[in-house]
């Protein structure tokens, strides 16, 4: 006898285990499977974003930024230190409390919200007359009936064309977070986020860096002013990046890898590493679901083909992050969900991609919302755009950290706000209120006339918005 469930979410991804509370709190009975599992098969709820993703890179971003610090900058505060040591392996145990502390936070969160979980591959076995039935096999195997099926299982990492991952030499997101002492020499295919995340972290404890980038251009999707920044910062930090390659034979032996490539003048070139990271994109993760029992529609890349409300083609089957459109972000995941369980609920859930901010956690950190001044200019709007600089900040200067600015983009006739792209100190948290204007439709005066605490980051942001005018006051 199966299990009845008013709504079940197949992964407990960010995408999946939101959908699930907010079915939840919408008066749903909800189940929610997921299947990953610690090497000692204890479930590890959260997904790539909690175990191999956003919050263990952030752990050991912090932790060599710490590091770093200590080894640089310390002096300039009047501290000194003697025989700085970095023990790697205590640092990734951290990461892995602060892994299992988000874990076991999304147990508490299903049992406070009365989901029910199970742990273990959730597929589809047939549509019958309430529904779906769904298969759980894990150490209890069960099967579940749920009238709606909300999909969350997220993506993978993408290997290059015969080069598995072996996690040793070879190493996808997962093992390049596990690493227990700082290779001498570290590799990284592709410039994306990942490698410029990873890169960070093991070049501050002392790895020599180098990054393989296909595209010809630094950060593609990122303002052109804002990107030239950050490879500007890079390139002075001694992370040494190479667009426009062309990966040609890789070999990994116990001793490291060797990587044979094309540079962008077409010279055959040959890099020796001790590990090498692949980062270049992420594939989704259908293949587990039995999508063809019910007739799923899966597009090319194996993604879960939907429309803008996440339907799939399939009465009451739903999708929902990084396995559908748009951008891969945990914070998209999330608001999918939300917008799925309203959905159900007979409310107007609505997801605006223009308002998905982007972060990369690097040192800078990299921060956007809304269109780059590229995009802007390829669609023909007329627009106006102001920068402030860290440089002039007071706040930014007693913190020892003046790199980067504040760009702001807005309409030229209307002034309301249409992009605004950061690099520097804590853009992490400076673009919440640009996120917020934006969704108000606010102009950059209205951003130029609020009073912002001094001294603070966030100043530069009202002196971005008084840029476009003309009109900075500290600059
Ligand atoms: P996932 O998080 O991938 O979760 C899917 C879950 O479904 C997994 O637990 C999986 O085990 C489970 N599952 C899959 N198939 C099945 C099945 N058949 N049965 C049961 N369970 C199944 N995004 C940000 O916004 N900010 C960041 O700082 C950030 N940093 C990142 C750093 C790294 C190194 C990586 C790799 C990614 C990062 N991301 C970041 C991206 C972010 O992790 C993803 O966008 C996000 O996790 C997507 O959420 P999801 O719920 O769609 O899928
Ligand atoms: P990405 O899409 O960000 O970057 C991949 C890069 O690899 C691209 O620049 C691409 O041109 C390059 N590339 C592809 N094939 C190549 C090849 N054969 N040789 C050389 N270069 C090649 O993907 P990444 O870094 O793997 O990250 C995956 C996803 O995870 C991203 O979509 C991102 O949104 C998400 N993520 C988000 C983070 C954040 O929000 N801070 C942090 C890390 C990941």
């Amino acid at each position: 006898m199966s299990q009845q469930f008013d709504v079940i979410v197949i992964g407990a991804g960010p995408g999946g285990y939101i959908a699930a509370i907010r079915a939840a709190q919408l008066g749903y009975n909800v189940a929610c499977i997921d299947e990953w599992a610690s090497a000692d098969g204890q479930p590890m709820l959260g997904g790539t974003c909690t175990n191999v993703g956003c919050i263990p890179s952030k752990a050991l971003l912090q932790s060599s930024e710490h590091f770093e610090h200590a080894a640089k900058h310390f002096g300039e505060h009047g501290i000194s230190l003697k025989d700085l040591k970095i023990d790697v392996p205590k640092m990734v145990a951290r990461k892995a409390a602060v892994v299992k502390q988000n874990n076991d936070g999304i147990l508490y969160l299903f049992k406070k919200n009365k989901v029910t979980f199970f742990h273990g591959r959730g597929s589809f076995v047939k549509a019958v007359q309430s529904g779906y039935e769904i298969a759980v096999a894990g150490a209890k195997p069960e099967t579940l009936t749920g009238q709606q099926i909300i999909v969350a299982t997220g993506s993978s990492a993408r290997a290059l064309p015969g080069l598995p991952f072996d996690e040793e030499n070879v190493l996808s997101n997962d093992g390049a977070l596990r690493i227990q002492a700082a290779p001498k020499t570290l590799g990284l295919i592709g410039s994306g986020v990942i490698g410029l995340e990873m890169g960070s972290v093991w070049r501050r404890l002392g790895a020599q860096v180098t990054v393989l980038e296909a595209l010809p251009t630094f950060l593609g999707a990122v303002d052109e002013q804002i990107a030239k920044e950050a490879k500007k910062a890079f390139d002075k930090q001694g992370l040494k990046i190479e667009l426009g390659v062309k990966v040609g034979e890789v070999k990994s032996t116990k001793k490291g890898v060797t990587v044979a490539y094309t540079n962008a003048k077409g010279e055959a070139q040959t890099l020796a590493v001790d590990k090498l990271i692949v980062s270049i994109g992420r594939v989704p993760n259908t293949t587990g679901l039995n999508a063809e029992a019910v007739g799923l529609k899966l597009g090319e890349r194996g993604d879960i083909v939907v429309d803008a409300d996440c339907k799939t083609n399939l009465p009451g089957v739903w999708a929902v992050g990084d396995e559908v459109r748009g951008p891969m972000q945990a914070h998209k995941a999330e608001e999918d969900g939300v917008a799925v369980a309203e959905r159900i609920a007979g409310q107007h859930g609505h997801v605006d991609f223009n308002l998905v901010p982007s972060v990369i956690y690097t040192s800078p950190e990299i921060a956007g919302v809304g269109q780059t001044e590229q995009q802007l200019k390829a669609a023909g709007v007329k627009y106006k755009a102001g920068t402030f600089p860290f440089l002039a900040n007071g706040r930014a200067r007693a913190l020892g950290d003046t790199t980067g600015m504040v760009k702001f983009l807005a309409d030229a006739a209307t002034d309301e706000i249409l992009g605004v792209h950061i690099i520097g100190p804590m853009a992490s948290e400076l673009i919440a209120e640009a996120c917020v204007a934006m969704a108000f439709r606010a102009s950059s005066e209205d951003i130029a006339r609020i009073c912002h605490a001094h001294p603070s980051l966030s100043e530069s942001t009202k002196e971005a918005a008084l840029a476009v005018d003309k009109r900075t006051l500290n600059f």
